[in-house]
């Protein structure tokens, strides 16, 4: 059985105190919600606020990104350790911004992974191609570099509880969404990856996100797609009427 998680991803977005009034404005809006997993994913800077104004409730913290060392001389850097101190319990791993932009690769994805999981961080990863990729037909090869890149060395009982977010570049941001189609057509094809790197139950276990200007109205259409397990959402997150809407639209989805 697969619960639904929807999280929002703030990106570079919300000072402290527009973090606060956010999360308290969803706070109330979502407090009845307990069938559905909900993160949001603010800026390190607004971790510790937001963090206070959980505390109690059914939303989960999460954290854009990690560094894979402890401690140490690496500076502007922020890690596993520092992000359990303050109460984030997810984190966002591979982003495709991070690998379009700060040169992220499987191989640093890969690392961040390590880290989190030891600290018993639950990693949102990353995967998706982008446009160009996709018009070359080379989405599978991408996807599969991507998974098999980003878990490799990691066990079946540490895959099983992490989540995967399929998110096409070329849907980021562009209001351009995936049709459930095409987005159930890659879900699928992870799911298959994971029970051939690893085994059907790992496969069954993992929940596996679509991202990609995911919005209140297309939120039922994509999460009743069998294997579209929840959503990771951008611009969307960043008001609480439209993130609200959302995981209210997945509420009638259920489990998987
Ligand atoms: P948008 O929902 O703004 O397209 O962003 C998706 C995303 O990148 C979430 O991580």
């Amino acid at each position: 059985m697969r619960k639904i998680i929807i999280a929002g991803n703030w990106k570079l977005n919300k000072t402290s105190q527009e973090a606060i009034e956010l999360v308290n404005s969803l706070n109330r809006e979502l407090v009845d919600v307990t069938s559905v997993d909900i993160i949001v994913c603010p800026p390190f800077t607004a971790l510790t606020e937001v963090s206070d104004v959980l505390t109690d409730s059914n939303i989960d913290l999460g954290a854009q990104n990690l560094y894979w060392e402890d401690s140490g001389a690496f500076t502007g850097e922020v890690s596993a350790p520092m992000l359990k101190a303050v109460g984030v319990r997810y984190v966002i791993v591979g982003h495709s911004e991070r690998r379009q932009f700060f040169g992220e690769t499987n191989v640093t994805v890969n690392k961040r992974l390590k880290s989190a999981l030891r600290h018993k961080l639950i990693p949102i990863v990353c995967v998706g191609e982008n446009l160009q990729e996709r018009e070359a037909n080379k989405t599978f090869d991408v996807i599969r570099d991507h998974v098999e890149g980003s878990l490799a060395g990691l066990s079946a009982e540490e895959v099983k509880g992490l989540v995967i977010a399929y998110e096409p570049v070329w849907a980021i941001g562009t209001g351009k969404t995936a049709t459930s189609a095409q987005a159930q057509e890659v879900h699928k094809f992870i799911r298959g990856l994971l029970a051939r790197m690893f085994s059907e139950d790992v496969a069954q276990a993992v929940r596996i996100q679509y991202g990609g200007s995911v919005k209140p109205e297309n939120t039922a259409e994509l999460l009743g797609q069998e294997d579209i397990d929840g959503a990771l959402v951008g611009g969307a997150s960043l008001k609480a009427d439209s993130f609200s809407a959302i995981v209210k639209n997945s509420v009638s989805v259920t489990t998987k």
